[in-house]
């Protein structure tokens, strides 16, 4: 096509008019290649979860893309109130994942900026045994130790008695994650940690929407992390989110994310301190451009303002998530209470709220069948399953020969490995696909105890 054509197609229109007929044609393109299809019990598959969107989340992405602003910019600043409005929290930052949400987390905790308050290499970080190991590996970044304590089962938590238990007087901070969505008892864990002088993050990575006492989690301790992955609650594609109610530790999480600097303009923009040539830090000369100076060792986990356009649209779509994944757990929990001499069920831990990620069922040892033999037949019959992540993390490869310490010892975090999985709530699934595993599994059930 020409310059010419271009130019006589686009005479007399707006771009406005131009971005209409855009979004029109989104949506019908949307209706067309995304639209629901039935569900065919045997053949169409039951994943564990995955991306629910409709053709607003696609309109927002390509108003973002027409913008073609690229780098964090207007959406990313709505996001980060949004979000920390529903979750009722001062500050918001996005990263561009959990993982990054949960390393820059932690190096706040090391800046300058908390003067002595700030944890050094050497210090002791408790977190669970079993779980995801991002929640884990900044510490060992850092030069800290892991100490790992046993979860209970069922919350398959952390628990309260053990984190006191296996403080010492290098411990510094407790790290962990409410696990698949259901809360450990933060409450309790926080008041261990005002007492003790610790820093509290949680990881809920896994668990947007999940509250105990009626308070938000990722709220009791000093932050909170989120994954924005197309498994979690809502999704940008690849993204996570820091959140905290402390102005120190917001600035540090911020610098942390934008290379370790020490100047805090939004991307594109100059001079937000006013002073950007008036500054005399480190050993660099008087006035030295503000926008290079480093005061913190960092990385730039930075997401693009298209990620942040989806997560806008995806935030007005998190409540009826949340619904559907409560729903779809209770269909399971209620359809699976016959089968209780051959599973532990998952239990939400007092006063909380799950937000759960996924329905976790532990084989129990007295069972005629192995954890195993179940998943290979689900997965035979189309339904996804997935292990508690890495399991007891003191037993994966990478952590062969690293510094790490153990208060106890970890049967449960061991039972797990060997005996648990979990299948699928994630608003993707109805009552037709939980009725399909329900029979799957009930049939695997009877032709087992049968013999
Ligand atoms: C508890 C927990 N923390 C952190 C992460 C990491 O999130 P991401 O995949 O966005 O890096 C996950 C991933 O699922 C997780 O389950």
């Amino acid at each position: 096509m020409t310059s010419s054509t271009l130019v006589s197609r686009a005479a007399g229109r707006s771009p406005e008019d131009v971005r209409a007929d855009i979004m029109r044609l989104v949506e019908e393109y949307c209706q067309l290649a995304h639209g629901a299809r039935p569900f065919v019990a045997g053949q169409s598959s039951v994943p564990v979860s995955g991306r629910v969107f409709d053709s607003s989340d696609v309109q927002s992405l390509v108003d973002s893309a027409l913008e073609f602003w690229l780098t964090s910019g207007r959406f990313n600043d709505q996001f980060q109130v949004e979000l920390a409005k529903r979750i009722g929290v001062r500050y918001a930052l996005t990263v561009n994942s959990g993982s990054s949400a949960n390393l820059v987390a932690f190096a706040a905790l090391t800046s300058p900026l908390l003067r002595e308050r700030k944890i050094e290499a050497g210090a002791e970080v408790i977190t669970a045994a079993a779980g995801f190991p991002t929640t884990v590996n900044p510490s060992m970044m850092w030069g800290m130790t892991p100490v790992f304590v046993d979860v209970n089962i069922p919350t398959y938590n952390i628990t309260p008695d053990l984190v006191e238990e296996a403080i010492t007087p290098k411990t510094r901070a407790i790290m962990a994650a409410h696990t698949l969505g259901n809360p450990f008892d933060a409450r309790k864990i926080a008041e261990i940690a005002k007492r003790h002088n610790l820093f509290l993050i949680e990881d809920c990575c896994d668990a947007l929407g999940a509250t105990l006492h009626d308070k938000h989690v990722g709220t009791f301790g000093d932050v909170g992390t989120l994954s924005f992955y197309p498994a979690h609650h809502i999704t940008m594609g690849e993204g996570g989110a820091v959140f905290t109610g402390d102005p120190t530790l917001r600035r540090a999480v911020e610098t942390f994310r934008d290379w370790g600097r020490d100047c805090y303009c939004d991307p594109g923009k100059d001079n937000t301190c006013k002073r950007r040539f008036d500054w005399q830090l480190g050993d660099l000369p008087y006035g030295y451009d503000h926008k290079y100076i480093y005061s913190h060792m960092g990385y730039n986990l930075k997401i693009t303002d298209m990620q942040a356009a989806v997560g806008v649209s995806q935030l007005d779509h998190l409540d009826d998530f949340i619904a559907a994944r409560r729903r779809n757990f209770s269909w399971l929990r209620e359809g699976m209470r016959d089968l209780e001499d051959l599973f532990v069920l998952p239990e939400a831990t007092p006063h909380a709220d799950p937000s759960w990620f996924g329905f976790l069922l532990l084989v129990r040892e007295e069972a005629p069948f192995t954890r195993d033999v179940l998943v290979r037949h689900l997965n035979e019959r189309k339904i996804g399953t997935r292990l508690l992540f890495g399991g007891n993390l003191t037993r994966q490869p990478y952590m062969k020969s690293r510094n790490y310490r153990v208060h106890g010892t970890l049967p449960n975090s061991d039972r797990i490995t060997h005996q648990a999985f979990w299948i699928g709530v994630y608003p993707g699934l109805g009552r037709e696909e939980i009725d399909y595993v329900l029979d799957v599994i009930h049939d695997f059930c009877r032709i087992a105890k049968a013999g």
